[in-house]
């Protein structure tokens, strides 16, 4: 059994299931230091940042499905086996032929093209409640944002977001139910919310062969020179639904927290947005890392260095420890503008590095900026905030705040906001 009282925190928390809604930054630093690679029975847990590197991109270790409960697999078997046949879980020479694919669609051009679309969703969101109340920045920006930003980059029709919405928070309530000691905080998608989705977004592929610029016309594209298959479409629309969300609603917050509790650190964001929002937004997911946790299986029996995993064995390579590794970055706990970024596990490294980064990016730079215009103070005290109580997302549950009461345009005008888009689509 493991001896430091950070690798004991792990192993109750995975064995025990013990609640852990609190901000954990203290045991990844912990964890890193103490404890940089820990073994429990069938599981590794590896925090020292050289190794999280080096193992997440080893090929004898890849990304499996979650091992499901009976409960989900006979619940909703065809959300399970939706899960076991996406991209990422697929054997390595699919997920490269795939991941190519998806990649070409995620270039910085393609991303960009999106700007003013995610401009004005976000405008959407936060201008109508800039009059000073507080409100949950959490539930009505963070969560509803990313879903809406995915119905955009897939050119979903407008007025099916609010659907697309609810059914993408089923969707991970669906498979947040595989990891202990997740609180839902949403309904799991049913058996029939799964298949009308399934359905909506067939059909959508089915019609969209006009060699259109939205990611679903090119997907169909490169399905009809060959390179995937009709199904693998399907679902790799409906995988976009759950990698592209929830990180996004926990960077967002994590960022914000950050910033509004450093008030130096907000202020010079607030001067200068479009030469610091994303070094802040870079350096808060490196301090308030959301994915804590990269998940992988041993294909085989492997040696690394002194590290023996036996076939079966699953890793855990903690991102977020290791990106308080004092080894890689000096003073880990303190906020800095002048790091080099590139070091950051935030989006994780090698063979599945995220593709959506700069998405992710574009959604917080719209967001900072506009509430570094409009003004945003937080109204809670950050020591009384509720955090999630996963450890695989380490992020406040709510977060508080007042928008437009503090400085910069207390009224921003209506007409700012265009018409139709997106305000209360949260669902
Ligand atoms: C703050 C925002 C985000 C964070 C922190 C984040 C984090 C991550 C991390 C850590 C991984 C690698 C997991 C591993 O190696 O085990 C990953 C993979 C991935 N992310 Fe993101 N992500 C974010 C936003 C997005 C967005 C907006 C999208 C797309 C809409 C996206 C799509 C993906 C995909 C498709 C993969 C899998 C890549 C593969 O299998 O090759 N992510 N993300």
């Amino acid at each position: 059994m493991p001896t430091s009282e950070s690798a004991r925190r792990v192993w109750r928390w995975f064995a025990m299931r013990e609640n852990c809604a609190e901000d954990n930054t203290d045991l990844f630093a912990a964890l890193a230091v103490e404890s940089p690679v820990v073994h429990f029975p069938g599981l590794w847990v590896v925090s020292r940042h050289d190794l999280v590197t080096k193992l997440s991109n080893h090929p004898a270790l890849t990304m499996v499905s979650p091992d499901f409960p009976a409960e989900i697999r006979e619940g909703n078997p065809e959300f399970t086996a939706f899960f076991s046949r996406s991209m990422s879980v697929r054997a390595p020479e699919d997920h490269r032929r795939l991941r190519g694919v998806l990649a070409r669609e995620f270039s910085a051009r393609n991303i960009e093209r999106l700007r003013e679309r995610i401009d004005t969703i976000v405008d959407g969101l936060i201008v109508p409640r800039a009059h000073g109340a507080p409100f949950d920045f959490v539930a009505e920006v963070a969560v509803p944002l990313p879903s809406l930003v995915t119905a955009a980059l897939l050119g979903l029709p407008e007025q099916d977001w609010p659907q697309v919405t609810r059914w993408a928070r089923g969707l991970l309530a669906q498979l947040g139910k595989s990891f202990p000691g997740v609180v839902q905080t949403a309904d799991p998608i049913s058996v029939t919310g799964f298949q009308e989705l399934r359905a909506y977004v067939s059909d959508i592929v089915d019609a969209r062969h006009g060699g259109g610029e939205d990611v679903i016309s090119r997907l169909n594209q490169a399905a009809a020179s060959g390179q995937m298959s009709r199904d693998e479409v399907i679902d790799m629309v409906l995988l976009l639904f759950m990698t592209g969300v929830d990180t996004v609603t926990s960077g967002l917050t994590n960022t914000l927290a950050c910033l509004l509790t450093r008030p130096d650190d907000w202020q010079r964001v607030v001067d200068d947005p479009r030469r610091w929002a994303g070094v802040a937004w870079a350096e808060s997911l490196r301090l308030l890392t959301p994915v804590t946790f990269g998940a992988r299986m041993a294909a085989e029996d492997t040696r690394v260095g002194p590290l023996h995993f036996r076939a079966g064995e699953v890793v855990l390579l903690s991102f977020a420890a290791a990106n308080l590794d004092p080894r890689r970055f000096e003073d880990p706990l303190a906020f800095r503008w002048d790091r080099n970024q590139s070091a950051s596990l935030a989006f994780g490294h090698g063979a599945y590095f995220c593709l959506g980064a700069g998405l992710g990016g574009l959604q917080a730079e719209a967001t900072l900026s506009r509430l570094a215009r409009t003004g945003v103070e937080l109204a809670t005290p950050v020591d009384r905030l509720d955090w999630r109580a996963e450890l695989t997302f380490n992020s406040p549950a709510e977060l508080p705040v007042r928008v437009g009461a503090t400085a910069g345009e207390t009224a921003v005008p209506q007409a700012a906001v265009a018409p139709g888009v997106v305000t209360g689509a949260a669902g």
